[in-house]
């Protein structure tokens, strides 16, 4: 079955905790981005619980899709192809929509591409820019990944530099919990510091000393833990934005600092800043100030594309198309998967 080069893609997403079904026409344009949240399945636990995650997706994943459709203005035999997450992510939530997608891709007689996550992050910064350089760093700052690449213009992506401990996500959430602010941490830490001063508390930046593009968020975590060993609770209370914005900086600090020289050491002149933690408002002030004061042109995706969407996968699928990339009928959940190889996979896997 040969795809047409450009077809109007379904995109369904569930590898974590949302649900999401997208529509992109053959131009790329998004027609419809649904995004089904289960955060009041986990937040009483205090982060996702696989099991409850996969009966969510199992329970929501086809009202969500024919939302997708109908908020499109098209019908199932409108779609030209469809696109799943294939991983990484949770095996039981993976296989939800690799399960749903497979049977739809066949029931209709359509190509069906898998693409990995990380590929739609990266592919959501030129969702709304195609015109964006395809050469340039991309740093993915997520709830499970804070990866730096240098992508080519062919597709690779060449990692530069990675977390060697924590992602940037995962600092947010632990850091919103000591602080009783509840979860998902990152927005409620984003929040909170808007009411703060940065420079009220000040936590370390950290430095690796083997990889000079890695990062290291744990002694950060451990810094804030014991700062608030050393106050009361009132006390806390009291300078919680402070202390927000404080511990904030430290992360934006820190991703601002080593995507730059990655920018510097790649040679380009355009930087894409992706995943969740990029709708981080400090994050995205600080990088816009930079990149205007050194002439980078700086691809942050619109807020709706950064946490987790099914748009980036529909976006992702295009190009999968374009490469030829089908999944056959026997593709399975692939939780650990990074990147195809043919774009770079072998480099992560071979430094993760
Ligand atoms: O990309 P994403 O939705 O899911 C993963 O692939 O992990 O990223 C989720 C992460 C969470 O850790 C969440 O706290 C963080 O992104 N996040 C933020 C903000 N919005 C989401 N972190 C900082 N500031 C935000 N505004
Ligand atoms: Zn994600």
């Amino acid at each position: 079955m040969k795809p047409p080069a450009s077809t109007t893609i379904l995109g369904i997403e569930t590898s974590c905790d949302e649900t999401a079904a997208a529509v992109l026409d053959g131009e790329g344009h998004v027609l419809a981005n649904v995004i089904s949240s289960q955060q009041t399945v986990h937040e009483r636990f205090g982060g996702v619980v696989p099991e409850l995650a996969s009966r969510a997706h199992i329970q929501n994943v086809d009202h969500v899709t024919r939302q997708a459709l109908d908020a499109a203005g098209l019908t199932w035999q409108d779609l030209g192809a469809i696109a799943v997450t294939q991983g990484p992510g949770l095996a039981g939530a993976l296989l939800v929509g690799i399960s749903y997608a497979k049977s739809l891709a066949y029931a209709l007689g359509i190509p069906l591409v898998g693409v990995s996550h990380l590929e739609g992050h990266i592919a959501s910064a030129w969702i709304d820019r195609p015109s964006f350089p395809r050469t340039c760093v991309v740093l993915i700052a997520s709830g499970g990944h804070t990866h730096l690449f240098h992508a080519t213009e062919h597709g690779g992506f060449h990692l530069m530099g990675r977390t060697i401990d924590d992602a940037a996500g995962e600092a947010f959430d632990k850091g919103a919990q000591m602080l009783g602010l509840g979860y998902p941490g990152g927005p409620l830490i984003d929040a909170a510091a808007r009411k703060g001063s940065p420079a009220a508390v000040r936590f370390p930046r950290s430095r690796v000393r083997t990889g000079q593009l890695d990062f290291s968020f744990s002694g950060l975590k451990t810094a804030l833990l014991y700062h608030l060993q050393r106050m009361d609770q009132e006390a806390i209370v009291r300078q919680q934005a402070d202390l927000a914005a404080g511990y904030q900086e430290a992360i934006v600090d820190v991703l601002v600092r080593q995507t730059f020289a990655a920018v510097r050491q790649a040679g380009v002149s355009a930087l894409a800043v992706v995943g969740g933690v990029s709708a981080n408002s400090r994050l995205r002030a600080r990088l816009t100030e930079r990149a205007a004061g050194e002439g980078i042109e700086l691809g942050l995706p619109a807020l709706s594309y950064c946490t987790d969407n099914a748009a980036m996968i529909a976006a992702a699928g295009q190009r999968a198309l374009e490469q030829g990339r089908l999944a056959s009928f026997e593709c399975e959940a692939m939780p650990n998967y990074a990147l195809p190889a043919s774009s770079g996979g072998e480099t992560m896997r071979r430094r993760s």
